[in-house]
C-alpha cells in the first residue's frame, strides 16, 4: 500500500480531553508526563487516598468502582483509549472519590497534578471541560451508591435528583442544629460532615458521613427537632430536599419512605447505645464497647 493511504497520526489514540490545547501546550505537558503499563487486575488508584497524579488511557479497558453505605463496590463506569481520569482529587483536594483497576493490560500517561493544575490554570476551556466532568461524575456516583437514589431505575434516579437542590457548604459550618427544626433532607454530594450530640454538657461525635450518605431524616420523617447536630468537617456541596418536597416526593415513591424509616431506626439505636456508653464512634464507624 502506498504511505500516502495511511494519514499522519492514524492508529494514535486520541485524548480530547487535550484537543483545544496548543501544539505548544501539548509538547510543554508532554514533557511533564509518564507513560505507565498496568497489567490485568492492577489497580491504578484506590478510592481514599490522596491524590497526586491524573491519568489519560492511551490504551485498554479500566473500571472505577465506589464503596455504597454497605461497603459494596458498585461499578460507576468503565474507561477505554482518551478518557481520562484522577481529576476528581485534583480539584476538590478532597481524597480519591474511586479505586479504577485495569480490567485488561492498559497503557496510561500519568501527569503529576502540578502539571495539570498549571495547564488549566493557562487553558480556561480545558479548566471549564474538567469542571463540567467533575461536576457530571460526582452526580452520576451520588446515585448510584446513595440509599435514596440506588433502588431505582435510571430515570426514577433523575426525576429524584431533579427535587433537590445543590448548597455549597464551607468547613466549620452547622447544617443542623440539635434541637432546632431542621429544613429537609440532605445528601452528601461532595465534602465530609460530622454529627454531634450533646452529653454531659458536652459533645460527642455519632457519626461521620461521606459522599452519598443522607442525613436530616429523622427530623423530615418525625417531623420533630434535631436529634443531633451536623457540622461540615470538609467544605463540599450538599443536595437538600426541603421538607415539603421530601413529603412529595414519598407519595410518589413509598420506598423511600421505607427506606428513611429503616435508617432512622438504625441510627436511633446507635445514638442510644452511645449516650449509654455501651458504644463510640471511631474512625472505622460505630464500635460496641
Ligand atoms: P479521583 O477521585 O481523583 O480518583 C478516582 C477517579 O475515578 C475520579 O477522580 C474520576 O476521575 C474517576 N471517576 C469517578 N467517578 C466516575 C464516574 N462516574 N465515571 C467515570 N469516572 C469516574
Amino acid at each position: 500500500m502506498p504511505a500516502a493511504a495511511t494519514p499522519a497520526g492514524a492508529g494514535l489514540p486520541r485524548f480530547p480531553i487535550f484537543s483545544d490545547l496548543s501544539r505548544e501546550a501539548f509538547v510543554a505537558l508532554t514533557g511533564a508526563m509518564a507513560l505507565r503499563r498496568v497489567g490485568e487486575g492492577e489497580v491504578v488508584l484506590r478510592e481514599g487516598d490522596t491524590g497526586t497524579s491524573f491519568y489519560v488511557a492511551a490504551t485498554g479497558r479500566l473500571a472505577v468502582s465506589k464503596r455504597d453505605d454497605r461497603g459494596e463496590a458498585v461499578v460507576l463506569a468503565r474507561l477505554g483509549e482518551g478518557d481520562f481520569f484522577g481529576e476528581m482529587a485534583l480539584l476538590s483536594g478532597a481524597p480519591r472519590a474511586a479505586t479504577v483497576i485495569a480490567e485488561e493490560p492498559s497503557e496510561l500517561l500519568e501527569f503529576r497534578a502540578e502539571a495539570l493544575l498549571e495547564i488549566a490554570r493557562t487553558h480556561p476551556h480545558l479548566a471549564a471541560s474538567l469542571r463540567r466532568f467533575y461536576r457530571q461524575r460526582l452526580l452520576a456516583n451520588a446515585m448510584a451508591v446513595s440509599p435514596i437514589f440506588r433502588p431505582f431505575p435510571r430515570g426514577d434516579r433523575k426525576l429524584i435528583m431533579e427535587r433537590f437542590r445543590a448548597r455549597e457548604v464551607a468547613e466549620g459550618e452547622t447544617v443542623v442544629r440539635e434541637g432546632e427544626p431542621s429544613d429537609g433532607l440532605y445528601v452528601v454530594l461532595d465534602g465530609a460532615v460530622e454529627v454531634v450530640k450533646r452529653k454531659d454538657g458536652g459533645a460527642v461525635v455519632v457519626g461521620q458521613l461521606r459522599e452519598g450518605d443522607l442525613f436530616g431524616e429523622m427530623s423530615c420523617l418525625r417531623k420533630a427537632p434535631a436529634s443531633a447536630s451536623v457540622v461540615v468537617r470538609r467544605g463540599g456541596t450538599l443536595l437538600k430536599l426541603p421538607r415539603r418536597d421530601f413529603d412529595e416526593l414519598v407519595v410518589s415513591y413509598p420506598q423511600i419512605l421505607e427506606l428513611v424509616a429503616e435508617l432512622s431506626e438504625e441510627r436511633s439505636e446507635n445514638l442510644d447505645a452511645i449516650l449509654s456508653g455501651h458504644a463510640q464512634w471511631t474512625e472505622d464507624g460505630l464500635v460496641l464497647i
